[in-house]
């Protein structure tokens, strides 16, 4: 049965196709304070096999970021509906938030804050995540007026460590995985579904 995950290229290609196509919607688990597993979707960003680099924006304000500070490896799942294959992406992450002030920084954060449409922007003129409802304070940013990013607006910076890719078939399931070795190369190894 021919397999779309067999190869690092194929998996690039595939999720480049994703990325096409936003969003790419992805599953982010963390590690809560307790120990216990917490999951939500988010949208990624920007992801780069090559690289070894996947971005997601989020809140500072919101639980996930004490929980990546203090787990910062940490797997995104993505699900590619039509072809019937999930990517698991192992990452360290790195949090870069609003707070943040050194000029490369503040470059690298208002790009990626123009990035964002107008709607995704306004969210985070919103009040704490995960609070009692309060509406937004602002109203909503407009094209043509990009401010400046907020100080609660956050950068979660993923390298890559390891990929694990399913493929369901009528008939079966197909599964590789791939991590990184010392050096630039992939170890890769067909695995049982
Ligand atoms: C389709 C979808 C996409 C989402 N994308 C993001 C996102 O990119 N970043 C984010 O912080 N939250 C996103 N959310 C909201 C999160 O799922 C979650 O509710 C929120 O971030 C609070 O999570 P936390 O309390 O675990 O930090 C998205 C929700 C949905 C349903």
């Amino acid at each position: 049965m021919p397999c779309k995950i067999d190869t690092l290229g194929k998996i690039t290609r595939l999720l480049t196709g994703l990325m096409a196509e936003p969003p790419c919607v992805a599953a982010l688990a963390t590690v809560d304070a307790a120990g216990g597993s917490r999951v939500r979707m988010v949208v990624v960003r920007a992801l780069a096999l090559p690289q070894l680099e996947i971005t997601i924006s989020s809140d500072s304000r919101s639980d996930k970021i004490p929980q990546l500070i203090r787990s910062p490896f940490a797997e995104v799942c993505i699900w590619a509906e039509d072809q019937r294959i999930a990517v698991r992406l192992l990452a360290q992450w790195t949090i870069i938030s609003g707070s943040q002030r050194a000029p490369q920084v503040a470059r690298d954060l208002q790009a990626f804050w123009e990035a964002h449409s107008p709607r995704s922007r306004s969210i985070f003129a919103g009040a704490q995540p995960g609070g009692g409802y309060r509406p937004p304070r602002r109203r909503t940013p407009v094209r043509g007026s990009i401010e400046s990013y907020p100080m609660n607006f956050a950068m979660l910076c993923g390298r890559i460590l390891e990929i694990d890719a399913v493929e369901l078939h009528r008939d079966g399931q197909l599964r590789w995985h791939y991590f990184r070795r010392v050096g630039n190369a992939w170890d890769k190894r067909r695995i049982n579904p």
